[in-house]
């Protein structure tokens, strides 16, 4: 695997440091990779891979639509989108839907929507309120709402037009809306940011805010989104029904496909407004037909909810004999651990001791296992977890 390292070293662009080694099969909640190693994987390609892998009602029906046809573009009506959009909608308060490849194309989708409401509904407004500590992906438009400095500062500058505040702070919201602002934009529960959710008092009053000032509201559920807090939708969980959602990761299930949902009349996308070649093609909704399929029809989300609440639970009780535990938080299968110190020596024992786990940021361990987890494996990843830090101390 050193030539791999190598190889990959001559010719891809360093953009990820990525572990010494490739993944070559999985099965469940279980990867394997090139040595025949077996990992437990509460990474899930980053909170992705909602059925996990090999799942067979996900394989036969993507399988199916490869041996049919896999991609005609959004020239033709497509059979797949279209029942993927009415899953969607029928299962929210949301009338329409727009297919992308990714969360970021997503962000941009709802930046534009949001901007072509300002324009053509409140007197050109063109201003977007966004929070601390987002992320929104790396594109210039939802980079610029990503409120992170590290992730900015060699590409400045932006997108004009955004203003920062406080997640969580209502008076800092709304001392910096002003007529120009056409839209707020917020993860429920903040991922790469270090596992925060939104308090519901906070949505609320937000919500009430932008309704009263004419200013669209767009969650971003790119990671939040999609089963993952007991919820098909996080804003479900909440009681707060924004304007827009953005959607991504855990709706293809593993197949590139991002989204936008939309009430009617925040709809303004005519044709030529916004476009995607790929987006929504008859293979990635074949397997976003199937992963609702099982979250909707096959009772996925009750399953979450209530494993969502056992691994909670363990982490909790986990926290109270451990000292350099500083907190838990989250919801549903998207927990974060804080820890007093680093985290990324634990990240690797942990894998040396076969459980894959991600960070966000230096000292939180996110918890984003495919949403079929059992507790049985919860059981297992925590033995493996405690292990690990007792060792450390
Ligand atoms: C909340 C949120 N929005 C947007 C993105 C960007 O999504 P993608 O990497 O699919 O472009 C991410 C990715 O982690 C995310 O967590």
């Amino acid at each position: 695997m050193t030539n791999l390292k190598e190889k990959a070293s001559k010719v891809l662009m360093h953009t990820y440091n990525s572990l010494p080694f490739s993944l070559v099969s999985g099965n469940g909640c279980y990867v394997k990779d090139h040595n025949g190693n077996e990992y437990l994987d509460f990474i899930a390609g980053i909170a992705v891979n909602a059925l996990g892998y090999n799942h067979p009602e996900f394989n036969k029906a993507v399988k199916k639509q490869l041996e049919n046809i896999i991609h005609y573009s959004n020239l033709f009506l497509n059979k797949e989108q279209i029942e993927l959009a009415e899953k969607l909608t029928a299962n929210s308060r949301f009338d329409k839907a727009f297919f992308c490849n990714s969360g970021t194309e997503s962000v941009e989708a709802a930046l534009k929507l949001a901007k072509k409401i300002g324009k053509t509904k409140k007197n050109g407004a063109w201003k977007i309120i966004a929070m601390n500590q987002s992320f929104h992906g790396r594109s210039t438009g939802s980079l610029s709402l990503t409120g992170q400095k590290k992730y900015q500062e060699s590409f400045l500058p932006l997108m004009p037009g955004v203003s920062f505040v406080e997640f969580n702070n209502f008076d800092d919201l709304k001392q910096k809306i002003d007529s120009d602002v056409c839209a707020v934009i917020i993860e429920p529960i903040q991922g790469e940011g270090g596992i925060y959710p939104a308090e519901k008092e906070y949505l609320e009053k937000v919500r009430s805010l932008c309704t009263e000032k004419n200013i669209v509201l767009i969650f971003d559920e790119v990671q939040s989104g999609i089963g993952r807090t007991g919820f098909l939708f996080a804003h479900e969980y909440f009681g707060v029904y924004p304007d827009i959602i953005c959607l991504a990761k855990g709706l293809g299930g593993g197949l590139p496909i991002g989204a936008i949902l939309s009430t009617e009349d925040i709809n303004q996308f005519k044709p030529g407004d916004h476009a995607a070649t790929f987006g929504g093609n008859p293979l990635v909704c074949s397997g976003a037909n199937a992963v609702l399929t099982e979250l909707l029809d096959n009772k996925l989300i009750e399953h979450t909810k209530k494993t969502g609440v056992y691994l909670k639970k363990k982490l909790i009780a986990l926290q109270e004999r451990n000292n350099s535990i500083k907190d838990i938080r989250g919801i549903g299968l998207m927990l974060g651990i804080e820890f007093n110190h680093e985290i990324s020596g634990i990240i690797s024992s942990c894998r040396e001791h076969g459980l894959l786990l991600v960070g966000a940021g230096v000292k939180v361990i996110r918890f984003v296992p495919p949403l079929i987890v059992t507790e049985k494996e919860i059981d297992k990843a925590l033995d493996i977890l405690e292990n690990v830090i007792k060792k450390d101390n």
